[in-house]
């Protein structure tokens, strides 16, 4: 017999960083992000009990790519004791991302929490406990993806998400994610992300690299430390409206740390391009000459996120014509927003 279940997951974004991990893919500090609406992954996964040749194949965008394998069997092996029937199945998993892979738009996230709740769908097939999409049901499946990566446990949830502990909220965990959309005020529940493609390429670092260095870093603990503050205090900006300035500087705060921390390694790494620091400039010189509250966020890549409310979206859209879409590789650009959260597909 074989099980199937399909699903979109969005990206997300982080606005405090979660850099730096230990054991299972637990995070050294709580992070926070916006879903992403228009960048997601489309995955069908279909499981078939074969206990002779169990197994794992990937199709992504319709070519077979066994490079992706190596990760996916290390992630299953993983997760074995909670989904006994991986060991003896053949798992085929199809999937399609709506943005380039490899280039700083956490991929991972979007097709590991589409993975997880693919995995937690067909379980409840197998087993017939089927409490598809209730609260305690997403947050296994916020789990199960934070052990195939750990921002994708926070893709799980509309609007925005918490991972790891803190004190802004009694019910964080380092083990899941947990919504953090119905705190905002409603400024930041539609907010734009535009995303400017400065370079489509494959990533120059892992962040598995990069989480590592992280335990070399002498300043690490302060690091840490601060990103538990900037938590707390960007918790406490997005429950009202009005300080969308004061948003702006802890996340581009968040954005900048997270590249000094790469460059700062024994063996350094410079994520940015010539034409993302062109664009930081930009960003803030027409925020000092508008008054409009748009602010920039990086991934671990070149790539430059505007964030910004959406009432500024007509303006903001025209400076980009106007002055960042020379910065772009080939002129690209993604228009995205803050968006609703996983999808079941038929
Ligand atoms: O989930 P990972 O292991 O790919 O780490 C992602 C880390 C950043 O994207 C750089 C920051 C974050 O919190 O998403």
């Amino acid at each position: 017999m074989i099980h199937n279940a399909s699903w979109r997951a969005p990206s997300n974004i982080a606005l405090v960083k979660y850099w730096g991990k230990y054991g299972l893919q637990l995070p050294r500090n709580p992070s926070l992000s916006f879903t992403l609406s228009a960048c997601y992954t489309d995955m069908q996964v279909a499981v078939e009990h074969i206990p002779v040749t169990p197994g794992v194949s990937v199709l992504y965008e319709g070519q077979p790519r066994p490079s992706f394998e190596p990760k996916i069997r290390l992630f299953f092996n993983l997760i074995s004791d909670r989904f006994p029937w991986l060991k003896d199945s053949m798992v085929s998993i199809n999937s399609r991302n709506t943005f380039p892979h490899g280039a700083g738009i956490a991929s991972s996230a979007s097709a590991m929490c589409a993975l997880a709740l693919c995995l937690l769908e067909i379980d409840g097939q197998i087993s017939g406990h089927k409490n598809l999409l209730d609260d305690d049901w997403l947050r296994a499946a916020s789990e199960i993806a934070r052990i195939g990566s750990g921002s994708a446990s926070r893709s799980v949830f509309p609007i925005a998400a918490i991972w790891g502990e803190t004190v802004a909220s009694d019910n964080s965990s380092d083990a899941y994610a947990i919504p953090w959309g119905p705190q905002l005020a409603e400024v930041y529940k539609d907010y734009r992300d535009t995303i400017l493609i400065v370079s489509a390429s494959e990533k120059s670092v892992s962040s598995t690299a990069g989480h590592r260095l992280m335990e070399q870093l002498p300043y690490a603990d302060i690091r840490y430390s601060q990103a538990r503050d900037h938590l707390i205090q960007l918790c406490r900006i997005m429950e009202k409206e009005g300080d969308e300035m004061g948003f702006a500087a802890i996340v581009e705060a968040e954005a900048l740390q997270l590249h000094a921390l790469m460059m700062s390694g024994p063996q350094p790494f410079i994520l940015m391009e010539p034409a993302t620091l062109a664009i930081i400039r930009k960003v803030w010189s027409y925020r000092r000459e508008t008054g409009i509250p748009v602010c920039f966020t990086l991934d671990a890549g070149p790539n430059v996120h505007l964030l910004y409310p959406s009432r500024h979206q007509p303006a903001v859209m025209g400076w980009v014509q106007d002055e960042l879409v020379g910065y772009c590789s080939e002129g690209r650009f993604i228009e995205d927003r803050v968006g609703s959260g996983p999808e079941k597909l038929a």
